[in-house]
């Protein structure tokens, strides 16, 4: 396994959101986790990143334990996260914003080669490098936080609710790019409440509510399960 989350428990102050979360990720692999809001699932990844430290249970990431690292340690152990709020640097380019999560990673010294790699996957942004980071559509702006991720070569990549707030055409779009990450041999955990696209385009899933997994199994098996649709994912 190249991700194992074992038993974990996360709190904020004297909140105890996580209640033993077990999950998964083999390489290669997508891997989704679904739940309403609330439910755990950026809290999850924030748990494997170190942001939200693990008070009990562990992680280990290629069978090394990485809940004790810090998150840059974390990071550079091959984890790139791309955040629900997109996190893009006001008053940057789109190439700048590239150039700045390259400066920490091991690709610093590959810069045009990055930007190449960008213009590949996604040909709206190779248009757009120039021009301020904050000034790009939402879509734009998602596909410009997974391109930041991508730069640094990760073999996990977090990607935290990537559809939210877009149209279902940019859904679409979206949903092809982690595909084709993929593709490439980027293993990715996805976090989604849009839950058909998110079980459309992975292999697992595991279903989060009230900070524990309630079920998990082959996304194709949770999409055509009513039951555990109205149980979980259902306002
Ligand atoms: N910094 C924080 N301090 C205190 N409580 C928090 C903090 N961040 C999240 N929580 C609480 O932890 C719980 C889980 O939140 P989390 O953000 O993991 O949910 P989520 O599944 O990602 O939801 P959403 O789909 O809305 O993004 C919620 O009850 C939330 O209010
Ligand atoms: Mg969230």
């Amino acid at each position: 396994m190249l991700l194992k989350v074992e038993d974990i428990d996360t709190y904020y102050e004297m909140s105890h959101i996580l209640q033993g979360v077990t999950l998964e990720v083999a390489d290669k692999e997508i891997v989704t986790m679904v739940g309403r809001n609330g439910a755990g699932k950026t809290t999850t990844l924030k748990s494997i990143l170190g942001l939200a430290p693990i008070k009990n249970g562990s992680i280990t990431f290629n069978d090394t334990q990485i809940n004790k690292l810090q998150t840059h340690q974390i990071v550079q152990k091959g984890i790139a996260y791309v955040p629900e709020e997109r996190r893009i640097i006001p008053g940057l380019s789109v190439r700048e914003n590239i150039k700045l999560a390259l400066l920490k990673s091991k690709n610093h010294d590959r810069e045009e080669e990055m930007i190449d790699r960008v213009a590949t996957h996604f040909p709206v942004l190779k248009e757009r490098l120039d021009q301020d980071g904050t000034s790009l559509s939402g879509g734009e702006q998602q596909m410009l936080a997974i391109a930041r991720a991508l730069v640094t070569d990760p073999q996990l990549m977090l990607i935290d609710e990537p559809s939210e707030g877009l149209m279902p055409l940019l859904v679409e779009a979206i949903a092809e790019i982690v595909q084709q990450i993929n593709d490439s041999g980027v293993t990715v955990l996805l976090v989604e409440q849009n839950i058909e696209m998110a079980l459309t385009i992975s292999h697992r899933a595991y279903v989060i509510d009230e900070g524990r997994i309630q079920t998990s199994g082959s996304s194709q098996d949770i999409l055509a399960d009513e039951e555990i649709q109205r149980r979980y994912l259902t306002v």
